[in-house]
Parts: C-alpha cells; sequence; structure tokens
C-alpha cells in the first residue's frame, strides 16, 4: 500500500482518494470495486511463480502467433506492390497473375488469424481467472467514478504484464508494425501506381475495346454479336437495334474484360435520323463531332449514365431508350439526352462507320468517358 489518506468508512474497508496520483493501480481498482459493490469470489494467476518453463512456452506461443501476424501482413504488401498487378479477371490456373487475388486474401486473413488467436491465447492462457459479482447502477457516472474507472483499465493494462515479458513486447511491436502496413498498403499504393494509368498509360476510365491503337493493333476495331460475327448495316432493319460488342483478336471484346463497351446500334427512320443529326450540331456534348453517325444508324453506349446497368429498352415509337434498373430515359432522337428518371448525363455516343467490306466499325473510341458520373468528371 502507499502513503496516502484513508477513511474508515462502514465495513471496515478503507476509503481512499482516487485521484490521489500516488495510489497505485491496484488500490484505485479495490476502491472502484468497493465503491460499486463489486465482489471479487474468485482470483487466481496462472502462473503464481513467474518465468516457470510453462509460462515462457505460452509467451513463445503468444510471440510465435503475433511474428506471424506481421509477416503474413507484409507478404500482403508485397504481393500488392509487386509487378503482378491486379488481373481484370480471375481465372483458375497456375500463371503468377492467377495466383494474385487468392495470395492477398490468404495472406490478409492468416495475418488477422494469427493476431486474433495471440489475443485470444494471451488472455486464456496468462491473465488470471477471475470472477466478480457487481449490482447494477443506474445513475450516471460522477468524475470520482470515471478516475475509478481510468484507474481500473489502468490495472487491466497492467495486468498484462508485456513489461515483464520482452519477447512477446518484441513480437507485438513487429506484428504491429506489418498489420500496419497492411492498413495502408492499399491507400499508399494509389500514390506508388497511379490507378488512372491503363495500358500503355492510357486512362482506363477513357479507353474501352474500341480503342484501336490499345487493343487492335492500330486496325479499325469491327462491331461484333454476342457469337463474334460481324455486323453489316442490312442486318437491322429499320427502326432495329441490336447490342454490338468491340470485334478485338481471340473474340475477347465480348468477355467481361470488355465490360464498359457494349454498344446500342440503332438503325433510325429518316424523319428520326433527321432529327437527330440537327440535333447532333447544337449539343454535341457527348462525342467530340456532329458526324459521329452512318447515314442513319447510330450507336450510343449501352452502359447507363446513372449507376451503370445495362440501358437496352428501346421504343421505337417514341425513340426513348428506357434503363430497367431506376426508369431513367434517354431520348435518341436528341443525342441521348436523359429525359427521366436519375441520370445526369447523355449517353456516349460512338463514332461509327462501314469499311470497304461492308461491316460497321468504330471510327474511334468515345470521346467522353463511358458508364456513372463521378467526382473527377463533369456530369455533362
Ligand atoms: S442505372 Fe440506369 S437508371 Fe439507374
Amino acid at each position: 500500500m502507499s502513503n496516502h489518506e484513508t477513511t474508515e468508512v462502514p465495513g471496515g474497508a478503507k476509503a481512499v482518494d482516487p485521484t490521489d496520483p500516488n495510489l497505485t493501480y491496484r488500490e484505485v481498482l479495490d476502491e472502484g470495486l468497493r465503491r460499486d459493490e463489486i465482489e471479487i469470489v474468485h482470483y487466481e494467476p496462472q502462473f503464481p511463480v513467474p518465468g516457470t518453463k510453462a509460462e515462457k512456452r505460452v509467451e513463445r506461443l503468444v510471440a510465435f502467433l503475433l511474428l506471424l501476424c506481421g509477416l503474413a501482413a507484409i507478404a500482403f504488401v508485397v504481393i500488392y506492390v509487386s509487378p503482378l498487378g491486379q488481373p481484370k479477371e480471375y481465372h483458375f490456373g497456375t500463371t503468377a497473375q492467377d495466383w494474385f487475388t487468392p495470395l492477398l486474401g490468404f495472406t490478409l486473413g492468416l495475418s488477422l488469424f494469427a493476431i486474433g488467436m495471440a489475443i485470444l491465447v494471451y488472455g486464456k492462457k496468462l491473465l488470471p481467472h477471475e470472477i466478480a459479482i457487481q449490482q447494477r447502477h443506474n445513475d450516471p457516472s460522477s468524475p470520482e467514478d470515471r478516475a475509478l474507472a481510468a484507474g481500473t483499465l489502468g490495472f487491466i493494462g497492467s495486468e498484462f504484464n508485456i513489461q515483464r515479458r520482452p519477447l512477446i513486447k518484441g513480437a507485438l511491436g513487429l506484428g504491429g508494425l506489418g498489420l500496419g502496413a497492411a492498413a495502408v498498403a492499399v491507400p499508399v499504393g494509389m500514390l506508388l501506381k497511379d490507378p488512372h494509368k491503363g495500358p500503355d498509360d492510357t486512362d482506363p476510365y477513357m479507353t474501352t475495346g474500341w480503342n484501336a491503337q490499345v487493343f487492335n493493333d492500330g486496325k479499325p476495331v469491327r462491331m461484333v454479336l454476342e457469337d463474334n460475327t460481324y455486323v453489316r448495316p442490312e442486318d437491322i432493319s429499320t427502326g432495329g437495334q441490336i447490342t454490338v460488342f468491340p470485334g478485338l483478336p481471340g473474340g475477347i471484346g465480348v468477355t467481361n474484360e470488355f465490360a464498359d463497351s457494349p454498344v446500342l446500334l440503332i438503325h433510325l427512320r429518316d424523319e428520326d435520323a433527321q432529327t437527330l443529326r440537327d440535333n447532333l450540331y447544337k449539343y454535341p456534348v457527348n462525342a467530340e463531332d456532329g458526324g459521329s453517325m452512318w447515314n442513319n444508324f447510330v450507336a450510343y453506349s449501352k452502359i447507363c449514365t446513372h449507376a451503370g446497368c445495362p440501358a437496352s429498352l428501346y421504343e421505337q415509337q417514341t425513340n426513348r431508350l428506357l434503363c430497367p434498373c431506376h426508369q431513367s430515359q434517354f431520348l435518341i432522337t436528341d443525342n441521348a439526352r436523359p429525359i427521366f428518371g436519375p441520370a445526369a448525363r447523355r449517353l456516349p455516343m460512338l463514332a461509327i462507320g462501314v469499311d470497304d467490306e461492308g461491316y460497321l466499325f468504330a471510327r474511334r473510341d468515345f470521346d467522353v468517358s463511358v458508364g456513372p458520373a463521378y467526382w473527377e468528371r463533369p456530369s455533362k
């Protein structure tokens, strides 16, 4: 007991001033217990004699788990920043890139599992066994009670006895370091590697499968159907529409890798096409020029500018394109202007043409980015 003032209280226990800085954690704890009418009915240290072989064994196990946590977390960081890169689509396989995502999950999972086990083993095997009984209190806590609570927490901290367990202390430092590094890896990773850089240093938000330079060796990208057959103008009757994809080598243009590239190709009636042609020159906001049509054919991104659903319910009498997710409607003859629902931007237009062999192709990639607006792109 430290040297401080005590007061005799009913029941024989000594009341102490919990704000006395000379009190030990244990003394503050005892005062708190007394005031809160808590009775400790069982208290038993797990290792009454410190430094036994059994205690050291448990310490080594905890230290091992903490080090495992740190190593796994560091492995996560190394894999995350490795040149393997994030694959666009997960394939089960044996190449290094196939292992990228599973290894990230495994290492981070192992790290969290290890620190969880370390805490569990420490609590179960090193902390004293204690059973306490407390009466319920309804009133708010007084400043004194808060001081007692702080003292109690201090006592719990001191019970961990980390000071006299240097192995666990060191392992905890290393493990925490690794786990901390894993926690900051993702935000820092964005600073190390520009997320706006795609293949050939292109901006992935502005590059779709219609980019001939990046994906087709500079050759114009033809339109294909889902079965990879090329599309001719005569394949679509007047007033009709079909979904087309970039015709890339190996048929990859119809895969998930180019999920931002589907386009709705529409064959307008003469008068509707003329209305659109007139409006294109007035509002060329979703294509760089007003000449992006081919005859009465026009192509718009199928990715809704609200939240990215496929907008493909085309009503040919009114020339409205409806997105089924939240009912946005785009008026095709007014250059895909949103006229109803939550979408705020026009659908991006794809400039199209017909090549010497009579197949439809994209003259260039979209002039504006496809899909929903985001903070770095104006909603026009
Ligand atoms: S995603 Fe199309 S309206 Fe919401």
